[in-house]
């Protein structure tokens, strides 16, 4: 049996990827690793929550001395570290908490590995999840590559970028075995209706305004989760060692365009007249350093193992749409409580 730690497993993306992984390898020990933020949820896995090769320990990846003494008990033989404060709104309003777990939290993680894998890290392998957000912004033309500068430009991209640096530099300086991805945003099930889609299908669905930022012109390369997970699969098992590689969807849109066909696709799920849910539109004040553009170009991770989208937008759009409409009691129990302070704070004033 291989011992494998997932970091924040109870997330968005984190918990498509423990799914594929307990039901993918029945000879790994999956150990989830989340400290059940606002953004963590169990409930998020409850499909697989008896299953006999996993387990879930709730937990901060910001207090070095425990992550020490789990390492030392559990004896892992590979990491895939998704556990982060993903939202960049929320950078804003408080980078700190971005700062220590997004950059301290890796950091005890590298330096749990590195102890527990000096003696031999044959077979190891620190697998680091990140976004296209490090590169910075574009232009109407080009996509980010593997050697693309980073440039991030709000504090959450600026966390994550630092903490590829120094992913890298645990590599360089002390051979700890490692590869890091960047993908482009992420849509499917289980996402956190703070993120634009979500957020939009629940506002339509109790017809509460859309709130756009700026004119909705920026552009997002959007690729469905289990795609993702498909390739953090590939690349935890087949990557090399100290390489990074892109991972986007080929499937660029401006905001306002994916907005549009939004409204279009809940108008005939909720049996509303066309045009109603566009109504809902309604242009607020833009984000802070709001980035223009994101475009992943795959053509490494394509060329090296073959990983492609294989989730056509129009059918993986349209399902979570469904999905979101299916499952309101998550929808439900997500936005109650705590969300509610937030979205005020976040909206109310724009
Ligand atoms: P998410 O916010 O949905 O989930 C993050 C998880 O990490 C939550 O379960 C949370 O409880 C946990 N967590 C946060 N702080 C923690 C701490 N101190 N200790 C332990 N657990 C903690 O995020 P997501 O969208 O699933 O993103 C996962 C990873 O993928 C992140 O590293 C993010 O930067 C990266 N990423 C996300 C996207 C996207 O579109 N969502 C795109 C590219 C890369
Ligand atoms: P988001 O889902 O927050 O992802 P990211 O900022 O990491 O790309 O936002 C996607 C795009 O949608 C981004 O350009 C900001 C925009 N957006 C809005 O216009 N209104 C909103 O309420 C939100 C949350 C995002």
């Amino acid at each position: 049996m291989k011992n494998i730690l997932i970091t924040g497993g109870a997330g968005f993306i984190g918990s498509h990827v423990v799914r594929l992984f307990v039901n993918k390898y029945k000879d790994y020990n999956i150990v989830n690793l989340d400290n059940l933020t606002y953004a963590g949820n169990l409930a998020n896995l409850r499909d697989i929550e008896n299953s006999g090769n996993y387990t879930f320990i709730k937990g901060d990846i910001t207090n070095g001395d425990f992550i020490q003494q789990l390492f030392t008990e559990r004896n892992f033989d590979g990491v895939i570290h998704l556990a982060a404060e993903s939202h960049v709104d929320r950078s804003i309003s408080n980078p700190m908490e971005f700062i220590m777990t997004n950059i301290v939290g890796t950091v005890n993680l590298l330096n749990a590995s590195l102890s527990s894998w000096k003696s031999n890290c044959e077979g190891k392998r620190f697998y680091h999840i990140s976004t296209d957000e490090v590169y910075g912004s574009l232009g109407a033309e080009g996509k980010f590559i593997e050697s693309t500068p980073y440039d991030p430009r709000s504090p959450y991209s600026a966390s994550k970028a630092s903490s590829d640096h120094l992913v890298r530099a645990y590599n360089h300086t002390f051979g700890l075995p490692v590869v890091i991805s960047n993908c482009s945003n992420n849509y499917g099930p289980y996402q956190f209706p703070e993120k634009l889609i979500p957020l939009f299908i629940h506002n339509i669905r109790n017809m509460k305004p859309l709130p756009v930022y700026g004119k909705g012109e920026n552009i997002r390369d959007w690729l469905y989760v289990e795609d993702h997970a498909q390739a953090i699969d590939l690349l935890f098992h087949k990557g090399t060692i100290g390489e990074t590689y892109n991972i986007g969807g080929n499937n660029e849109w401006k905001n306002i365009d994916l907005i549009i066909k939004l409204c279009e696709i809940m108008d005939q799920k909720l049996n509303r007249q066309p045009g109603e849910s566009a109504k809902l539109i309604t242009y607020v004040k833009d984000r802070a350093g709001h980035d223009l553009r994101y475009a992943i170009d795959a053509s490494k991770i394509k060329g090296e193992l073959g990983w492609e989208p294989t989730v056509k937008f129009t059918e993986g759009f349209e399902s979570t749409v469904e999905w979101y409409l299916n499952n309101e009691n998550w929808l439900n129990a997500v936005t109650s409580g705590e969300y509610q302070n937030y979205y005020e704070k976040q909206y109310v004033s724009r």
